[in-house]
């Protein structure tokens, strides 16, 4: 089979100033993709920001021979994204691909987290990854073309202490590529979610050395690159650290038809709802309500 590459597409990376997103940047870049480095520059907990980070990127991609713009606004403000685009636009007159990855992190448990400290993070990981959608959605279907890669997390997919802001926003990303990826269908734009582990400013205090050097985030990048290359999936999500790659799904059960339930008899029939045989993911939220009437219909 061919290579991977992106010649004459471009490649927005939101978030590309560091950690994965520089790392996806870099390897767009190299397989031939006019990238747009964004970054806002800030630190882990989203305060602060300056362009250095971006253009050093930039510096890196056109030092090996590839072609970068870097672009310095909050993925959450409304006018910075539209300049953006705009600024994109005027330079390359296309958008084939948008990786959404820039994310802070205020972690707390829930009981000492003000909703300020909720707020930031569901603005910057779900609005952040929303609102240059929305700014690129039209660009992509007047082009019949576009592949959106959005960044989720195990926290999100599984909980994970003291992390029920970034839990919610980073599910939020699923729910929204569940129903992107149906929109998107008939002009050929494709919605994935990349869950990565990886050793970054992000999670340098979480893990051990020797564990963080077997997590450099070039592992999971080729992940992404699959994911938003043209014969990449729809509605996928992989799981990528490490060198491991696995998909995650959401899985639904058989379940069991009870016509005239009752609350004990929901309590005493928990083993038989929850029994795994035959379980399904569905492709879409219909797949629910066709189980049911099949259940009703005694098949
Ligand atoms: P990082 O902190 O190195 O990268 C995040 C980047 O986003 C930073 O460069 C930051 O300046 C930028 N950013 C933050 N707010 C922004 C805004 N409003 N506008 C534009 N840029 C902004 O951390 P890392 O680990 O590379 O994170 C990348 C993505 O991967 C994040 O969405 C994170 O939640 C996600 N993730 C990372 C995991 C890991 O193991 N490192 C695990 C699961 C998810």
């Amino acid at each position: 089979m061919s290579d991977i590459r992106f010649d004459g597409q471009v490649v927005i990376v939101t978030g590309a100033g560091g950690g994965l997103g520089r790392s996806h940047a870099l390897e767009f870049a190299r397989r031939g993709a006019k990238v747009v480095v964004n970054d806002l520059g800030g630190s882990v907990d989203g305060t602060g920001g300056s362009s250095a980070a971006a253009d050093a990127v930039v510096a890196e991609i056109t030092a090996a021979g590839g072609e970068a713009i870097a672009d310095g606004a909050s993925v959450t403000d409304d006018a910075g994204v539209a300049n953006l685009v705009k600024r994109t636009m005027d330079k390359w007159g296309r958008i084939d691909v948008l990786i959404a990855n820039a994310g802070i992190l205020r972690d707390k448990s829930f009981s000492k987290m003000e909703l300020a400290d909720f707020e930031a993070v569901m603005s910057v990981h779900l609005m952040g990854t929303v609102k240059p959608l929305k700014a690129i959605w039209e660009i992509m279907k007047a082009q019949n073309y576009g592949r959106v890669v959005v960044t989720t997390s195990s926290t999100g997919l599984y909980g994970n202490f003291g992390q029920a802001n970034y839990g919610a926003a980073k599910l939020a990303l699923v729910g929204l590529m569940n129903t992107m990826k149906i929109e998107g269908g008939k002009n050929d734009i494709r919605f994935n979610a990349i869950c990565p582990v990886a050793a970054t400013r992000m999670t340098e205090a979480l893990m051990p050395p020797q564990v963080l050097e077997r997590l450099g985030p070039e592992h999971v990048t080729p992940g992404v690159v699959y994911l938003a290359s043209k014969d990449g999936p729809n509605g996928a999500i992989l799981t990528a650290g490490a060198g491991v790659f696995s998909i995650a799904r959401i899985y639904e059960t058989d379940g069991l038809y009870l016509p005239t339930a009752t609350a004990e008899q929901v309590r005493d029939s928990w083993d038989k709802i929850g029994d795994p045989a035959g379980q399904e993911a569905y492709p879409a939220g219909h797949g629910q309500t066709q189980k049911l009437m099949r259940k009703l219909s005694g098949s």
